[in-house]
């Protein structure tokens, strides 16, 4: 009889618990006036674009020694990533850590996922967001030269095919391959057209089976290979990128459209210090949980980095400005359980690694205290450099961010 008194009081005092909490999340939604994401834009309604644009995607062909596709980096086993803290790009083989034992040039930053990357809200791209919507603008390292791209993601998405690491091959000098050698030193918008005119010749030229097909699918998407530019090659890609990497609807999408079980207990908790004391959204807000600003958490430098070894100055590199040092573009959170290591460099392991960076950053140094607690002058510059914003989380205990990582895990 005690032990059904007490059951039934455990059952009052949990459902009031959760009546509770989805009473202070129903306050949370209306303070922050939270939507679910609307998965469905943009509505793709031209198959022929999209289908091109997976070819592309697919082919190596537009790679300089022929040996890499998009689809090297972007897996849909590792949630459209590589799984990887580095990538590796040129003469790489095999999928995920493999990658690693094959030889290939190091991509000096964590692969990004696509997931959601056609959604109207995403408005810049990259780590340093060196593409990026500006008013009515899309500016990117061509300046305003190149006219003609559908959204930001379609400049976004012919970035790779200019980068030696990623496309191009690495030894320019001895011009290993047809692509390099009309490529030779230019750079900017001069590198854009020599890219663009090199991969048109090899599309037009090239009879193989697969290069046939291809030409086939740019024609029927209506462009002609004879006048194929990096333009059209940008705009098929963001179609079938939008397409196919379209944002899911999550659990918590389910649970703001009224199914209050969609969530645990956990996770309804995870989801009130997000919004409350932990400040998560004061940089990763919106839809797609990012302000779409840049931000520095004092990431740790890794072994390598593109502006010099243990060294990655973020936004810095694209506007030259002092203040943009060591920040990155707050990253989107939808889909993120799925695409660990995390951070620009890929340095934490965990989710739980790099949410208690954000409030702690020392943990992670005394953790891998042989590697890093080695250069204490690195480690202060980037202390210097984190946002003021970090100091106002007020979370304690593991058990807060273990719950935090719960909430992340439904989103
Ligand atoms: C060698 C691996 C590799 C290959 C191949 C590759 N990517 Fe990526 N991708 C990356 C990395 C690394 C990043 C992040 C780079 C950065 O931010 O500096 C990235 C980022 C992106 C982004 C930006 C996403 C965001 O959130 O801003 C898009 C879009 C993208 N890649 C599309 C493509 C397309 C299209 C291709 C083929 C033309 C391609 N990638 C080929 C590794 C790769
Ligand atoms: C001041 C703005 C800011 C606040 C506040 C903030 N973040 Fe971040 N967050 C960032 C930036 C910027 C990065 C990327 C840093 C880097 O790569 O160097 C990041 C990275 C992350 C990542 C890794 C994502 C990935 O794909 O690699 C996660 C997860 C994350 N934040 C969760 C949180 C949580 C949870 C909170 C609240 C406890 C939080 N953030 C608070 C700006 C912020």
């Amino acid at each position: 009889m005690i032990i059904l008194v007490l059951l039934f009081t455990l059952a009052i005092v949990t459902d009031a618990w959760a009546l509770d909490l989805d009473d202070q999340i129903d306050l949370i939604k209306k303070v922050y006036n939270l939507q679910p994401k609307n998965c469905g834009v943009p509505i793709i309604d031209n198959r022929a674009r999209v289908t091109a644009g997976r070819e592309l995607f697919e082919s190596k062909i537009l790679s300089g020694n022929k040996d890499i596709s998009c689809r090297s980096c972007h897996l849909d086993r590792f949630g459209s990533t590589d799984g990887l803290p580095l990538a590796i790009g040129v003469g790489g083989d095999g999928e995920g850590k493999v990658r690693y034992q094959n030889g290939g040039v190091l991509v000096q930053r964590n692969t990004l996922s696509l997931k959601g990357r056609g959604h109207p809200q995403f408005k810049a791209f990259f780590w340093d967001g060196k593409a990026q919507q500006d008013g009515q603008r899309i500016v990117t390292q061509f300046g305003n030269y190149v006219t003609g791209f559908e959204s930001p993601l379609a400049a976004a998405a012919i970035l790779p095919l200019v980068e030696r690491d990623e496309f191009l091959g690495e030894t320019s000098y001895l011009a290993s391959n047809d692509i390099q050698a009309k490529v030779g030193d230019k750079v900017y918008y001069d590198k854009y057209m020599a890219v663009g005119e090199a991969i048109r010749s090899r599309i037009i030229n090239s009879n193989d089976a697969s290069t046939r097909a291809l030409r086939e699918k740019l024609s029927a998407a209506g462009i002609d290979p004879q006048k194929l530019e990096l333009v059209d090659i940008g705009n098929l890609l963001a179609q079938f990128i939008a397409d196919e990497f379209r944002c899911e609807e999550s659990n918590w999408d389910r649970y703001l459209k009224g199914d209050l079980q969609a969530l645990t207990t956990r996770q309804k908790e995870g989801a009130v210090l997000f919004f409350g004391k932990g400040r998560c959204a004061s940089c990763h807000d919106g839809e797609l949980f990012s302000d779409f600003e840049y931000h520095s958490i004092g990431t740790p430098q890794g072994e390598f980095g593109p502006h010099s070894r243990h060294r990655d100055i973020g936004r810095a590199g694209v506007t030259n400005r002092l203040e943009d040092l060591y920040r990155f573009r707050t990253p989107p959170l939808i889909e993120v359980s799925s695409t660990a290591p995390y951070g620009h460099n890929g340095v934490f392991q965990t989710l739980e690694e790099v949410v208690t960076h954000h409030y702690n950053p020392m943990e992670f140094y005394i953790k891998h205290r042989d590697y890093y607690l080695i250069d204490y002058y690195r480690i202060g510059k980037l202390m210097g450099s984190r946002d003021k914003l970090l100091t106002t989380i007020d979370l304690k205990s593991k058990d807060e961010i273990e719950k935090i990582v719960a909430f992340l895990k439904a989103i």
